[in-house]
Order: C-alpha cells, then sequence, then structure tokens
C-alpha cells in the first residue's frame, strides 16, 4: 500500500492499525500540519540566520511526532525527510545521516506503544531478561523490532537509558517506567491495550531514586524556612535581591 499523508489526510488512519513493513509503507507525501509548523517556528527562531540546517533535529522530531498524532505509529517517513531537507536547505543525503545515526529516530513504523527495553549490564542484573519475556507474552511479540499483529506495540532492544539506579528500566514512547519485575511489565502492557496509562516512575512507588526502604541518611536535616523577599533560604541577605 503506498499511503497519501498530508495535513488534511493523514488524520484518518484508524490508530493501532498501522503498516507494519516500513519499505514498503512509505507514503508518497508529507505536509507539516498546524501544530508542527508552530514548533518549526519555534525551532528556527533559535538559531542565527542562514543556520537554521541546525533545527534538523527538531525537525525530525516534529515529524515524527506528527505521524504518531496523525496515524497512531510515531516514525519518519523518507518522504518527511526530504521536505526537512528542503525547508533547511540541506541535501536530502545529509537528513538521512542524522535520521540513521540516532536511534530515538523511527525509519519504520512503530506500534502506538514503543516498548524500549534496557538490556545493559545494570538492568540486566536487575532482572531486563523477566521484562523482555513478559513484553514478549503480553504484548504478543517474539522477535526485537517486531510490532504486535494489533499494531498496538513494537519491543525494541535499546542500551544504558541513564537510569540505572532504578533498574530494569522499560521506555513507553517517551516515559520510563522503572524497578520492574516481570509480573508489573505484564499489568504495565495490560494497562497500555486497554488504554490507561499508568503514571510513568518507579513501580515500586520508590521516591525518586531513594534506596528501597526508604532514606537511610540525612534523617535529621531541619525543614526550609520559607525565603524572605530579599534574603536567600538561609535568611542571608541576597545580593541579587531588592535590599543589596
Ligand atoms: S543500564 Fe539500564 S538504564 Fe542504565
Amino acid at each position: 500500500m503506498s499511503g497519501h499523508f498530508s495535513a488534511e489526510n493523514i488524520g484518518h488512519g484508524t490508530p493501532g492499525h498501522v503498516p507494519h513493513d516500513g519499505a514498503s509503507e512509505q507514503p508518497s507525501h508529507f505536509a507539516f500540519d498546524e501544530d508542527s509548523e508552530a514548533q518549526i517556528a519555534t525551532a528556527l527562531a533559535k538559531y542565527p540566520e542562514g543556520k537554521q540546517a541546525s533545527a534538523v533535529m527538531p525537525m525530525l522530531f516534529i515529524a515524527q511526532k506528527q505521524m504518531g498524532r496523525h496515524t497512531g505509529s510515531a516514525w519518519i517517513p523518507k518522504v518527511a525527510m526530504d521536505i526537512i531537507a528542503a525547508r533547511l536547505g540541506m541535501a536530502p543525503i545529509r537528513v538521512y545521516e542524522v535520521a540513521t545515526f540516532y536511534l530515538m529516530f523511527n525509519r519504520k513504523p512503530v506500534g502506538r506503544y514503543h516498548l524500549q527495553v534496557c538490556t545493559t549490564t545494570p538492568c540486566w542484573l536487575r532482572g531486563s531478561a523477566d521484562v523482555v519475556a513478559a513484553v514478549k507474552q503480553a504484548a504478543g511479540v517474539r522477535n526485537w523490532e517486531e510490532m504486535s499483529a494489533d499494531g498496538l506495540f513494537t519491543m525494541t532492544e535499546v542500551e544504558c537509558l541513564g537510569a540505572c539506579v532504578n533498574a530494569p528500566i522499560l521506555q513507553v514512547n517517551d516515559d520510563y517506567y522503572e524497578d520492574l519485575d516481570g509480573p508489573r511489565t505484564v499489568a504495565l502492557i495490560e494497562a497500555l491495550r486497554r488504554g490507561d496509562v499508568p503514571p510513568p516512575g518507579s513501580t515500586i512507588d520508590r521516591f525518586g531514586s531513594e534506596p528501597i526502604g526508604g532514606r537511610t541518611t540525612l534523617l535529621d536535616v531541619p525543614a526550609r524556612e520559607p525565603a524572605v523577599a530579599g534574603h536567600d533560604d538561609h535568611g542571608a541577605p541576597d545580593p541579587h535581591g531588592p535590599e543589596a
């Protein structure tokens, strides 16, 4: 199937029913919508005249987000990269180079929920293998990069997500779910399947990255006094305040 994606017709796809094969599902047309154009204006304004090519990464993210809004699958078709190249005055190959370098840019359709499982050493030591097994079972996928038959889930293996202290981590679209095990991963995916998106963060109600079981040090730190105008938090005159 060759799709035709534009601001007018791109929104009529059925969420969850997205193409499974990037190579054969490349749309022939893409146009940024009103929301995206507003974001593009903000992105371009950050760079001096003549340096707009620096906005290539924000532009790729804007295109990916728009595809997610309109089709339920956040990815970047080649035609969108070509449009970005034209808008930024770049050779298309330079946009392709950026899009192919970073794992965060999806160059083929992904499920409505992109499940990115960290399997690097700290997560592996903390049970990422159980998370992978649970994702396969609950989402209905067998291999990496595979999309479930209902188009809801794609499972991708990723390297360290920078949240090792709350390992193991599963990233769902833009959010991290932390301190997972097999059963909690299954419960998370079943909730997503129902359309319920649980609050991201620790799945064992750990506060931030505090030790499991709560703080063990700095227990007698006095509560901070409310700041007084013209003084810093410790009561000292604020050199930048009105009394300086
Ligand atoms: S190893 Fe998984 S977040 Fe760092």
